[in-house]
């Protein structure tokens, strides 16, 4: 009897390691909301996927709200990350996708901070799985309140 119970344990174990091991690990932390005035700014969002999930397809797409509420939409990823066509003068050229290949980090970065960036900004992604029978849609929205300081206060 003991011996089962051992031999299960051991599986068990095994079994959770096995587990571990397939995929980079996901955490899913709050993002860092204190930007530099001059600095390169990561914002942070992450859209963790379950061991079971294989995306096929993840659509991203990041907004600043303005003063006026208004969503402005300052950088996509769709098949590949790129600036919105349209994208407002003051953010061309200052944005760069900061996520990882497999999509579940997907961060933009800030190139050089000003104090005007200070604000609201939304990360919204959705993502499209398959299992072996079946496909389904899945969405993610993070929300980053952001403030510029100047260096050394
Ligand atoms: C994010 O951007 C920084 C600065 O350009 C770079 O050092 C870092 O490797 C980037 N990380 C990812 C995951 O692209
Ligand atoms: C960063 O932005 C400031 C003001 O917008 C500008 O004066 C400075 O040249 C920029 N620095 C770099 C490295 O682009
Ligand atoms: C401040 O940022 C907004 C976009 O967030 C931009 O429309 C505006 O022109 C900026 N103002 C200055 C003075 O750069
Ligand atoms: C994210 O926002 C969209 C609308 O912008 C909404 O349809 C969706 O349900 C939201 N997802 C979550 C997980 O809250």
């Amino acid at each position: 009897m003991a011996t089962q119970v051992r031999v299960v344990l051991h599986l068990l174990l095994l079994y959770i390691f096995a587990v571990q091991e397939g995929r980079p690990v996901c955490v899913d932390v709050d993002p860092e909301t204190e930007a530099v005035k001059g600095e390169f700014m990561k914002m942070k969002c992450v859209y963790c996927m379950k061991r079971e999930e294989i995306s096929t397809r993840t659509m991203v797409k990041w907004y600043y709200i303005g003063p006026d509420k208004r969503e402005v939409l300052i950088y996509e990823y769709h098949d590949e990350p790129r600036e919105p066509q349209n994208v407002e003068d003051y953010w061309k050229g200052r944005l760069v996708w900061n996520g990882s290949k497999d999509m579940q980090d997907i961060s933009i970065g800030i190139l050089n901070v000003t104090l005007n960036d200070t604000g609201t900004y939304k990360c919204k992604a959705s993502r499209h799985y398959k299992y072996t029978f079946f496909t389904s849609t899945g969405t993610k929205n993070i929300t980053i309140n952001l403030k510029v300081k100047e260096k050394g206060k």
